[in-house]
């Protein structure tokens, strides 16, 4: 065996990475020749391919890509040819050639082995596994040779499609129009590179919720305007092998075919031989047994219900059917059977007669394979939804069907397998809460937390991504798949390297980009996570707590203007693939998120008597418009090749379902001609949603006879200030003028002029906090000066709290009314059995998340208060009796293992007793707890305890219980903590 898995070895192999276009993979290949490389190109001559005629077809055409991608490199085309020992020219003899071979299925190879004893012990037997090195004598009258030999079909052809990628052909070359870098020499190195069996047996995508974007798109590139006769289905094998192509070259090797509209086998009978000659392994969806489609095929071809209770013999018959047509194809079958349309059986199904379909099904296989033992049929039993309630009620199947557990739909793996199994994953969703199939959003970081554990727990024979239309997830997809094929490679500090070398090959960029665009993407992707782009509405955000909304919104800009930065430093040859991978993802983002923001604070200047109101429903409609532009500039760049490709709806959800059309998120304007009653001045201090002068609903209780507003600042209030906008009431400009009672507070500005054209100011005050001891008042005033109107005056009352924290305190400060930390910024930490709670870089809503580590082993878990514990120092001032309440942010995750065994950890305060918190709710087998929805919506689990933690230091302490448990922020309310999506931002720590 190799052991590419050695941690020494894979920061070897990264070293190398950058120069080679090499993700993942050990490197050997190189532009400029040493004394230990391998001519593949030098002197405008290539060296000829050698194959054998024997060999698999599925070689010999992933060879001429081969051949293919040598040109796109070096404009040099080798020769392939088809060799014997006996029949070699002189010109073979006289060159240096490639020799490309599967042990066993090739005379060529086998004799190349035998006559240099190229040691393939590392690679025999092995799936998938190949090497390639320089071998002296290979053949008689030829010196030298470089060999590329698998131990099997795709070993071989993985072999090849390695080194086209390393040579600069991304697999994304033509699905995301990634332009190859020429070189006029191109060499391998003598020792080559080689690789043991993937991680993963089965690697493969479901290209699923097709419509309307893929769908559409491959009905203009790939049919003539009619689709396939009977479905109508654009998918036929003009496109299949265009997406085979790009499976193998990622080193995928498995595929779920789209099925909503579209049965693969009927709507083109060459799809199945096809995939089986190019080396695609072919399944169906979790709901489509035996190698046959519904809901399509079934309702063209079979006959009576989709009911086994009552149609047992027509659905049999179709299953047979559906198992001689496949018998000559590599194929997973599924087993077991759903009710129509992706829903449960009937109401009535009940566990006996699952257990009577597969072993029906298993009569099938014994009957079609006749002489084959059936155990040796890949075959697998998806536990999806409902199925896995059977499972957990107590069904069994026989052990050598593959059990495949899914996760919930929204990137969180449902059930973790006790012995080796499998996963089916999401990256796109058509369901309640909520659709996601628009737009990337999902961390990579999530997947490596999700599917690492399923690497843990041995869930390794089959992983199926569920992809949607495969366009906007190209590199979260090839992620997926490249952790699959090498997993020891990857571990929670090398991620940012995954991206970028993905953007190193991608976009031929240098080290420094690379990182720009890797944080562009970490950042995308953080913020599309943390509240899909589909579920994001005008109050998502606090409008008036933390600032949230304007420092998201500032930080959506920062992103677009990065991102816009590279984009236009690139080439043209380049721009279409960094507008397909990255710059429209991000514009698309930042747009669609700006309204959303842009809409709500429009709504609450409405409410707010705000001339400015209108500004904001203006700047709502110009992104509405732009949302439009953008997807009309994906679907026009390259001529149109990728038409229809952004065609997915995405504005104003009004249930999951998507919508049938884009709506314009609501909007209000004021009557800009009339003044508002209270006078020309509008006064909005941040923290409330009021305004004054005049009456307003939020500004006390009564809602009318309130007092003017009052502000609040403490020395350890994150932001360090506070602000007050100045706004116009209506058309008639006027001067203000601010002034206070008190030297220690002061305001960015003094006086200013308001005007419909500059509708309103913002004015900061802050503390000169050496002036200052304890809380004291002051009072502001704001002065309003317009023509042909009385003076307009309003008052605030502000306090400042100058708190002193113990000297030599080392922690974080109470400031604001609440202490708030994200969980990576600990005092201490402390091992336990080899366990520590370790930092998993940019997961979650904020920063990271913290969580035990190692996994693996013996799974141990513990009591309260006897595990491994992170903690967290920290000082209060409150006065609130000493109560405080812990808010602990916990990504959203299911009890994974046993039932038996929820999710758990357990939080502390000094020498109180520990409480634990089992935060994710039990549920009937088979279904998500009720809260569940507004778990993966707000994409966080937030738990609460309460303590007394009298003014003064403390500790707080977080116990490991259980193992992957995820925490991200802890905050403690001292009494002053408000409403907000991602919580107060962190304390200040000294
Ligand atoms: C090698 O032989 C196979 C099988 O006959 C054939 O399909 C293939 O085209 C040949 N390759 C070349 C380069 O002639
Ligand atoms: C392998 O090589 C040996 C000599 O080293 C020879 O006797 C034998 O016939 C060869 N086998 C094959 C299959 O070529």
């Amino acid at each position: 065996m190799l052991h590419l898995g050695s941690s020494r070895l894979w920061l070897g192999v990264l070293a190398v990475v950058s120069g080679a276009n090499a993700i993942g993979q050990s490197s050997c290949v190189s532009f400029s020749s040493s004394a230990s490389t391998f001519s593949i190109v030098s002197n405008k001559k290539a060296a000829p391919i050698l194959l054998s005629e024997d060999e698999w077809p599925g070689v010999q055409r992933a060879a001429t890509d081969f051949a293919t991608d040598i040109q796109r490199v070096t404009g040099v085309k080798p020769t392939l040819s088809n060799v014997t020992t006996s029949s070699l020219s002189a010109s073979v003899k006289s060159s240096l050639p490639i020799i490309v071979g599967t042990l066993g299925r090739s005379l060529l190879i086998d004799q190349v082995v035998n006559n240099t004893k190229l040691d393939v012990s590392s690679i025999e037997g092995q799936w998938e596994a190949f090497i390639a090195k320089e071998v002296a004598d290979p053949l008689p009258g030829v010196k030298s040779a470089y060999v590329i030999v698998g131990a099997d079909k795709r070993g071989t052809i993985f072999a090849l499609y390695d080194h086209s990628e390393q040579f600069g052909v991304s697999p994304w070359y033509w699905w995301a129009d990634v332009p190859t870098t020429t070189h006029d020499e191109l060499f391998t190195t003598s020792a080559g590179c080689s690789h043991g069996s993937p991680s993963v047996k089965y690697r493969g995508i479901f290209l699923n919720d097709e419509q309307p974007a893929l769908q559409n798109w491959a009905a203009e590139k790939f049919t003539n305007g009619t689709g396939a006769p009977l479905t109508g289905s654009p998918f036929n094998h003009f496109f299949y092998t265009k997406l085979f192509e790009l499976l193998l070259r990622m080193k995928a090797n498995y595929l779920w075919p789209a099925i909503w509209s579209s049965a693969f086998n009927i709507d083109d009978p060459e799809n199945q031989p096809l995939a089986d000659w190019w080396g695609i392994v072919m399944g169906t969806s979790h709901q489509e047994p035996m190698m046959r489609g519904t809901p399509i095929e079934w309702n063209l071809f079979g006959s009576g219900p989709w009911n086994y209770s009552t149609n047992a013999q027509n659905i049999y018959n179709y299953w047979v059917n559906g198992t001689i047509r496949a018998k000559p194809y590599e194929s997973i079958f599924t087993m077991g059977m759903r009710g129509d349309g992706d829903l449960p059986l009937s109401e009535t199904t009940n566990v006996d007669l699952l257990e009577q379909i597969v072993s029906d099904q298993r009569q099938i296989l014994t009957d079609v394979f006749n002489g084959t033992n059936i155990t040796t049929i890949p075959q697998m039993w998806c536990l999806y939804k409902e199925v896995q309630g059977y499972y957990e009620d107590g069904m069994r199947v026989p052990d050598d069907i593959t059990l495949l557990w899914t996760d919930d739909n929204y990137g969180n793996i449902r059930r973790f397998p006790l012995v080796s199994e499998r996963v089916y994953y999401h990256f796109d969703y058509v369901g309640s809460p909520r659709d996601y199939k628009w737009i990337t959003s999902t961390q990579i970081s999530k997947t490596y937390e999700q599917m690492s554990i399923a690497i843990d727990r041995n869930a390794d024979r089959i992983w199926i991504l569920n992809v949607g239309d495969l366009k906007p997830y190209e590199m979260d997809t090839e992620f997926f798949i490249t952790y699959g094929w090498n997993a020891s490679l990857w571990n929670p500090n090398n991620l940012d390297s995954f991206v970028t070398s993905w953007a190193q090959r991608e976009f031929d960029v240098n080290q420094d980009t690379a990182n720009d665009i890797s944080e562009i993407l970490a950042n995308l992707t953080r913020f599309n996570a943390r509240r899909k782009p589909e579920l994001l509405n005008s109050t998502s955000y606090s409008l008036w707590n933390y600032r949230e909304a304007d420092i998201a919104s500032e930080a959506w800009e920062t992103l677009s203007n990065a991102s816009t930065k590279i984009y236009n430093t690139m080439s043209s040859a380049m721009q279409p693939a960094f507008f397909q991978l990255v710059q429209h993802p991000v514009q698309a983002s930042v747009t669609l998120a700006n309204m959303w923001i842009a809409a709500g604070i429009n709504n609450l200047r409405a409410s707010q008597a705000r001339l400015s109101t209108n500004n904001y429903a203006d700047q709502v409609e110009q992104l509405f418009e732009q949302d439009f532009d953008l997807e009309t500039e994906y679907h026009s760049i390259l001529d149109g090749k990728w038409d229809h490709m952004m065609d997915q709806t995405h504005v104003m959800y009004y249930y999951w379902q998507q919508p049938m059309t884009n709506t314009m998120p609501l909007i209000s304007r004021v009557q800009p001609k009339k003044q508002a009653l209270p006078g020309v001045m509008r006064i909005a201090p941040e923290g409330t949603p009021a305004a004054w002068p005049g009456d307003n609903f939020f500004q006390c209780a009564a809602g009318d006879n309130c007092p003017p507003p009052t502000m609040s600042l403490d020395n350890f209030t994150p932001f360090g200030n506070r602000f007050v906008d100045v706004g116009a009431g209506g058309p008639l400009a006027f001067t203000y003028t601010i002034s206070s009672n008190v030297s220690w507070l002061k305001s960015s500005v003094t006086k200013g002029s308001i005007s419909p054209s500059n509708p309103e100011e913002r004015v900061f005050f802050t503390v000169d906090w050496s002036q200052v001891s304890g809380a004291q008042l002051a009072q502001v005033s704001f002065n309003a000066t317009a023509k042909g109107q009385p003076e307009l005056v309003q008052t605030l009352g502000f306090t400042a709290n100058n708190t002193v924290v113990a000297s030599g305190f080392k922690g974080f400060i109470e400031g604001d009314g609440g202490v708030s930390i994200e969980a990576v910024h600990a005092s201490r930490n402390t091992s336990v059995d080899g366990l520590t709670w370790i930092n998993l870089p940019g997961i979650g809503r904020t920063l990271s998340g913290v969580t035990p580590w190692p996994r693996g082993g013996a799974d141990l878990n513990f009591t309260a208060g006897s595990g491994p514990s992170i903690e967290y120092d920290f000082f209060t001032f409150n006065n609130n009796d000493g109560n405080v309440t812990v808010t602990t942010y916990v990504s959203p995750s299911l009890n994974a293992f046993d039932p038996d065994r929820p999710l758990g950890f357990a939080v502390q305060i000094d020498s109180e007793a520990p409480q634990s918190n089992y935060f994710m709710p039990l549920a009937p087998p088979g279904d998500e707890p009720d809260a569940w929805n507004e778990f993966v919506s707000d994409s966080i689990v937030p738990t609460t305890n309460n303590f007394m933690a009298a003014p003064g230091a403390h500790t707080l302490k977080i116990w490991m219980i259980e193992p992957t448990v995820v925490v991200q922020k802890i905050v403690i309310d001292t009494g002053g903590v408000r409403p907000s999506y991602l919580g107060p931002p962190e304390s200040i720590r000294v």
